[in-house]
């Protein structure tokens, strides 16, 4: 049977020198592909290893960090904006956030339609969702994958349902080679361990 994520993995894994290059190299990701302010909600959030930085590095953001786990929540700094909550029922009225985003949290859920519907309400209109991945393109990614309930299986399918979910385009892009656990630039879809999915929700003029 699948395991939780347990915070001292989190806490242990984010302290080897291969977690603080993956942490920057995704934190370098999220501030690219998240607005300079505004009301973000970060699902799935674990011990806020990615929040604690962008805290540091984008105070303007207005930034709510969300998990289903207290024990992950209570591994969090006491200064992030914590909220106990499943990323499938969401206590968050619509339209609140200017931007949702997950890293490899949607991945744990076995109603991921529910979960990025869910995700899609609470997003203001031309509001974007970000996630981070693991990516079924790659032996690395699809390695992990086997062991978790990701039901969507092919890449396709997770497109198909952000898609159905915000009503607007997906893009996907490669991120982070993970191969030999060493961290390298992936080349394309077929090394990256992770994939980013971003996808707005449309305005009613687009
Ligand atoms: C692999 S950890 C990733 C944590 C963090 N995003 C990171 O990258 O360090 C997955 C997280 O998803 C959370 N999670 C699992 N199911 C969830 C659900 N239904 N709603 C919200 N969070 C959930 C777990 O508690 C865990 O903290």
């Amino acid at each position: 049977m699948m395991q939780r994520p347990r915070a001292d993995e989190h806490e242990d894994f984010y302290r080897t020198s291969l977690g603080k290059e993956v942490l920057d190299a995704e934190v370098e990701l999220l501030l690219d592909l998240l607005p300079e302010e505004g009301r973000v909600l970060s699902i799935g959030c674990g011990i806020g290893v990615h929040e604690a930085a962008l805290r540091e590095r984008r105070p303007a953001m207005d930034l709510t960090c969300s998990d289903l786990q207290d024990e992950m929540l209570r591994s969090a700094p006491s200064d992030l904006h914590l909220v106990q909550a499943d990323m499938t029922v969401l206590p968050f009225p619509d339209g609140t956030y200017d931007a949702v985003y997950e890293i490899t949290a949607l991945v744990f859920v076995h109603d991921p339609e529910k979960a990025l519907s869910e995700m899609a309400r609470v997003l203001r209109p031309g509001g974007s969702l970000v996630l981070l991945s693991l990516n079924p393109l790659s032996k690395w990614g699809r390695d992990r994958l086997g062991q978790l309930p990701a039901p969507w299986g092919e890449l396709e399918g997770l497109v198909a349902m952000v898609e159905a979910a915000t009503g607007g385009v997906v893009h996907v892009d490669h991120a982070l080679n993970l191969e030999d656990d060493v961290l390298r630039e992936s080349t394309g879809l077929e090394d990256a361990a992770l994939i980013v999915l971003v996808s707005q929700r449309p305005t009613s003029r687009s």
